[in-house]
C-alpha cells in the first residue's frame, strides 16, 4: 500500500508546467512578485515549440510602418480569428504586446535593426503593416533564450525532464502537481497554491507536424482531469509550409517569413496559383498583378499586398487543393521559391536557419532552387477555458497561459501573434496565480486518494503480464486523426474519427510498457498516450459539432461561416462515468469601442474617426 508520505515532497508556492515562453514568462513574474516559483520541464530547457515560431513576434512598434497602433493590431487579430476570440484578450495582447517586446530587449534580446537603429518588423500574412520583430528566422529562439537567461538569475528553480501525471486538489481548489523524472522513474509531489499550465499544444497527435515529441496536450488533458473545461479545440492551424522532403524530415517548419519576405507559391506547373484562390472579400486587399505584390514588398505602401501573405487558413487549404488537382510538386506539396525574387546574400543574411535547414536536411540550396512545401499542424487555437484578466481556470488556483490556453485567437491565428501571445498572457498568468497563491491563508492540502489513484494509474501499465504497445496506439491515432481530422473534414470523416479514438481508448486502458521505469521511453510513450487521446478525442468532438467552415476548422459538407454559430464549443468532463461533453455556448457581446475598431474600415480608423475615445492601457 502506498504511503504518499514516503514520496520524494517539495513544497513551494507556484508550480509552473512547461519552460516553452508562456511557461518562463509566467514564473518570471511570479517570482518577481515574491513567490517561491517551481518550473517544470518536461525535456531539457531550451527545447520548446517555441523556438518552432521562427520568422517573428508581433507587435504594433510602429517602426517599419508609423500608421501601425495596437487598434489596427487589434482589428487584423480579430478578422483573422473570425471573430471567435475573446475579445478581451485580443485587446490586452494588441495593447501589451510592444511594451513586452521593450522589455526583451532590456533583458537582453538582440533584435535585427532598421537603417535608423530601431527593432526591424518584416510582413507576415494578415498583418496589415510590417509587425514581427525578429531576429532573422531564430526569433523564438532567441526569446527562450533570454527569458531563460533572465529566469535562472532570478532563483526560479527548474526540476527538467520531469513530466506531470496529474494535478492534486483540495476539494475544488488545486493543491499542486504529482509528476515523475523520466530519467529515474521517481514520483515527486509538488505541493503548491497555485499552478500555471503552459504546456503547449498537442500536435503529436497527427503524423505530420511541426511540433517535436514533447507536444502531446498533456496541460488540456491535465486540465480536463481536474474539472477545467476546454474550448474551440476544433480549431487546429495548419501551417501551409512544412518540409515534405525527405520522409524523415516531413512537417519541420518553413517559415512563412520566407513568404513575408517575397517568396512566391508556384505549383508544378510553373503557374503562381495563389491569385486563383484569393477570397471575394479579399479581394481589394489583396494584389491582382506580380508587379502590384512585387512593389509591395518592396516597401511601396499603396500597392496591394501578395495573395501568399493571406491568412494561414486560405494558404493552406490552396496547396492542398492544387495537390489534389494533381498539379502538386513531386513529393505532395507546392514549390516555395524565394531564389528568383531575392539576391543570394538577402536570403542568407534574413533567412539563415532555412538556409541551413534545407542545405543539411534536404541537400536543396534555397538561393538557387525552389523549396517544397506542404501543410503541417502547427498549432491548437483552442484549448483550456480561462478568464481574460486573470487566466484562471474555473478551478480554483489552476492558471493556462501560451497555446494551451483558448480565447486569443478565436478560429484561426495570425503568424507572429503566438510569440507577443507567450509574453503577454505567461506574465498576466504568473502575476494573477501569485497574488492568488499570496491570498490563501493556508496551504492547501492534497487529496492523498486522488495522488495514490495517480501512482496506480502510471505504474499498472509497467506491472500488468501483457497488453498493448502504445507505439502502435500512437501510429494508429496519428492514422485516425490525419483522415478523419485534417484540413478538410466532412461529418462521415468526423464520426468515424470519434469512433476510431473511442476503440483506441479502450485498447490504451490495456497499454503494456515493458521494462522497468528507469529511463523507460515505452511507458513515458503510454503516459503521453492518454494525453493526446483526450485530446484528440476534444478536437474531434468539437469539430464534428460545428457545422460550418471558420478560419481553421474548413467542413466540405458546410461551406461558409453561420450567424448561428458565432459561438464556442466549451468541452467537460460531465457525469459520474466521466464522459466527454461538448456544449455550445454564445460569445458574449463586446464592448462597443472594440466591435467599431474590430468592423471599421482601415480608412476610417487610420483617419481617427473610429476609437478615438477607447482607452490606450
Ligand atoms: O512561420 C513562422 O515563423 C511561424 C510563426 C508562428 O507560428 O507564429
Amino acid at each position: 500500500m502506498l504511503d504518499i508520505s514516503e514520496l520524494k515532497t517539495v513544497e513551494t508556492d507556484v508550480v509552473v508546467v512547461g519552460a516553452g515562453g508562456a511557461g518562463l514568462r509566467a514564473a518570471i513574474e511570479s517570482s518577481a512578485q515574491g513567490m517561491k516559483t517551481v518550473v517544470l520541464s518536461k525535456s531539457l530547457l531550451g527545447k520548446a515549440h517555441t523556438v518552432m515560431a521562427e520568422g517573428g513576434l508581433a507587435a504594433s512598434l510602429g517602426n517599419t510602418d508609423k500608421r501601425d497602433n495596437w487598434k489596427v493590431h487589434f482589428r487584423d487579430t480579430m478578422r483573422g480569428g473570425k471573430f471567435l476570440n475573446l475579445w478581451r484578450m485580443a485587446e490586452l495582447h494588441a495593447k501589451q504586446a510592444p511594451a513586452r517586446v521593450r522589455e526583451l530587449e532590456e533583458w537582453g534580446a538582440v533584435f535585427d535593426r532598421t537603417k535608423e537603429g530601431l527593432i526591424s518588423q518584416r510582413n507576415f500574412g494578415g498583418h496589415r503593416y510590417p509587425r514581427l520583430a525578429h531576429v532573422g528566422d531564430r526569433t523564438g529562439l532567441e526569446l527562450i533564450r533570454t527569458l531563460q537567461d533572465h529566469g535562472v538569475h532570478q532563483g526560479i528553480d527548474f526540476l527538467m525532464e520531469c513530466t506531470a501525471l496529474s494535478l492534486l486538489k483540495d476539494g475544488e481548489r488545486v493543491a499542486g502537481v504529482l509528476a515523475y523524472y523520466r530519467e529515474t522513474g521517481r514520483f515527486v509531489l509538488l505541493k503548491a497554491r497555485a499552478v500555471v499550465l503552459a504546456t503547449g499544444g498537442g500536435g503529436k497527435a497527427w503524423r505530420v507536424t511541426s511540433n517535436s515529441w514533447e507536444y502531446t496536450g498533456d496541460g488540456v488533458y491535465l486540465a480536463y482531469e481536474a474539472g477545467a473545461e476546454l474550448m474551440d479545440l476544433e480549431f487546429t492551424q495548419f501551417h501551409p509550409t512544412g518540409m515534405v522532403w525527405p520522409l524523415s524530415v516531413r512537417g519541420i517548419l518553413v517559415t512563412e517569413g520566407v513568404r513575408g519576405d517575397g517568396g512566391i507559391l508556384l505549383n508544378k506547373e510553373g503557374k503562381r496559383f495563389m491569385f486563383d484562390y484569393v477570397p471575394p472579400r479579399f479581394a481589394a486587399e489583396t494584389a491582382d498583378t506580380v508587379d502590384e505584390a512585387t512593389r509591395w514588398l518592396n516597401g511601396d505602401k499603396n500597392a496591394r499586398r501578395p495573395p501568399e501573405l493571406l491568412t494561414r487558413d486560405v494558404v493552406a487549404r490552396s496547396i492542398r487543393a492544387e495537390v489534389k488537382a494533381g498539379r502538386g510538386s513531386p513529393h505532395g506539396g507546392a514549390f516555395l521559391d524565394i531564389a528568383s525574387r531575392r539576391p543570394a546574400d538577402f536570403i542568407k543574411r534574413r533567412l539563415p536557419g532555412m538556409y541551413h535547414q534545407f542545405m543539411e536536411l534536404a541537400e536543396v540550396d534555397i538561393t538557387t532552387e525552389p523549396m517544397e512545401v506542404g501543410p503541417t499542424l502547427h498549432y491548437f487555437m483552442g484549448g483550456i477555458r480561462v478568464d481574460a484578466d486573470t487566466q484562471m481556470t474555473r478551478v480554483p488556483g489552476l492558471f493556462a497561459c501560451g497555446e494551451c490556453g483558448a480565447g486569443m485567437h478565436g478560429a484561426n491565428r495570425l503568424g507572429g501573434n503566438s510569440l507577443s501571445d507567450l509574453i503577454v498572457f505567461g506574465r498576466l498568468a504568473g502575476k494573477c496565480a501569485a497574488e492568488y497563491a499570496r491570498s490563501l491563508s493556508s496551504t492547501p492540502q492534497a487529496d492523498a486518494e486522488r495522488v495514490k489513484l495517480a501512482v496506480r494509474g502510471a505504474t499498472e501499465i509497467l506491472n500488468r503480464e501483457s497488453g498493448e504497445n502504445p507505439y502502435l496506439l500512437h501510429e494508429k491515432l496519428q492514422d485516425v486523426m490525419e483522415e478523419g481530422v485534417g484540413i478538410v473534414r466532412e461529418e462521415e470523416d468526423l464520426k468515424k474519427g470519434v469512433l476510431g479514438i473511442e476503440e483506441l481508448k479502450e485498447r490504451a486502458k490495456n497499454m503494456k510498457a515493458h521494462g522497468t521505469s528507469q529511463y523507460n521511453p515505452g511507458w513515458h510513450e503510454a503516459l503521453s498516450m492518454r494525453s493526446m487521446l483526450v485530446t484528440a478525442e476534444a478536437v474531434a468532438r468539437a469539430a464534428l459539432i460545428r457545422q460550418e467552415s471558420r478560419g481553421a476548422h474548413t467542413r466540405a459538407d458546410y461551406e461558409g461561416e453561420r450567424d448561428e454559430w458565432v459561438k464556442y464549443n466549451i468541452v467537460s468532463r460531465k457525469g459520474a462515468d466521466g464522459n466527454m461533453e461538448v456544449e455550445k455556448v454564445l460569445r458574449p457581446a463586446p464592448v462597443k469601442y472594440l466591435e467599431e475598431i474590430a468592423n471599421s474600415k482601415i480608412e476610417d480608423l487610420e483617419a481617427g474617426k473610429i476609437g478615438a475615445d477607447a482607452p490606450n492601457d
